[in-house]
């Protein structure tokens, strides 16, 4: 087929999961009602990620939990707030009913509580799993398991040794980014999520007090991006697994290059906050087609990690 009058063939596959093209939301970003899945169908997405999902309802920090940072980014506390376990079956039914794959976001505060929900959720019918082993902003929830690279390989290899469904784990910086995304490998993950938000925080000068009512919270948006193209190099640099791509995706540039880096697939998260979510993404898939056949090569996956080449 010749690449120069066709679009450029844009599907990948994540832990044998085909997908039609390479763009899914990042968890959090709707999620947690079966209407928000709706929502994400409707922006033409190829596979849907859940919120976060915790054994139990999360009421999450009180306002304000997000803040949109001017021409940067958003800095969100929200505390995991998600309606618990319980809604997972419904959310999973509405992406089935869509014809979508989709990926349930586990969380948990024990080893116990993330394999509960990972069975719930594979037993609802989840085609993936993703372990949020990052959170950057509730205690006992993410970033302090996912820094510490043998509770990743605990929490993995519980979830991962019951489980049917292939489990992806999802990081985010730390020290020890690449030696936590060796344990999850080692533990059975098949796939890598890279990268959730890192800590920041802002300071009212008036009240003289932090704005976030948690104090500090995750940055996410366009500062994250470079630092998610790095983190992206390096893992994939030291194991080539299969990556998911996400932090400050709001254009093919800001997806290509996480191809490059080694990503398979890509999250968009704070950029679906757009006015036009679904003219975003044709507009990310569009460049990135035009992109690949301008290279004169026929799948974006053959672009995954070239920019390694010596
Ligand atoms: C409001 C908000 C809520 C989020 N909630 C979750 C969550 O529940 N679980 C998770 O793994 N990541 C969560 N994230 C992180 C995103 O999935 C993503 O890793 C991060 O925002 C970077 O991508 P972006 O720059 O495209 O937003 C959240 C991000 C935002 C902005």
């Amino acid at each position: 087929m010749s690449t120069l009058s066709s679009e450029a063939d844009l599907s990948t596959a994540v832990a044998g999961v085909k997908l039609k093209h390479v763009l899914m939301n990042a968890s959090g970003v709707l999620g947690a009602l079966p209407e928000h899945v709706t929502r994400l169908a409707n922006y033409g997405l190829a596979a849907v990620v859940t919120k976060t999902f915790t054994k139990r309802p999360r009421e999450g920090y009180g306002p304000p939990i997000i803040l949109r940072l001017e021409n940067i980014g958003f800095l969100n506390a929200v505390g995991l707030a998600n309606p618990g376990v319980g809604a997972v079956p419904q959310v999973v039914r509405r992406g089935k009913e869509l014809g979508l794959p989709i990926m349930v976001s586990v969380g948990g505060s024990t080893v116990e509580e993330y394999v509960e929900v990972a069975s719930v959720s594979a037993d609802a019918g989840a085609d993936l799993l993703e372990l949020n082993l990052s959170c950057p902003h509730t205690m006992g929830y993410g970033l302090d398991v996912g820094s510490d690279p043998s509770n990743v390989f605990e929490v993995t290899k519980a979830v991962a040794s019951v489980s049917k469904v292939p489990v992806v784990a999802k990081l985010g910086l730390s020290d020890n980014y690449i030696k936590s995304a060796g344990k999850a490998l080692e533990a059975g993950a098949k796939a890598l999520t890279l990268i959730n938000t890192i800590r920041a925080m802002v300071i009212d000068v008036y009240s003289l007090r932090p704005v976030l009512s948690n104090v500090f919270g995750g940055l996410s948006g366009p500062p994250l991006h470079p630092i998610a193209v790095k983190v992206v190099y390096d893992v994939y640099r030291e194991f080539s697994p299969e990556i998911i791509g996400v932090g400050g995706v709001t254009n093919w540039v800001t997806a290509a290059e996480l191809v490059l880096a080694g990503a398979k697939a890509i999250q968009v998260g704070s950029a679906l906050s757009s006015n036009d979510p679904r003219e975003l993404i044709r507009s990310i898939l569009g460049g990135l087609s035009e992109w690949v056949k301008g290279l004169e090569y026929v799948r974006l996956t053959d672009l995954v990690g070239l920019a390694h080449r010596k």
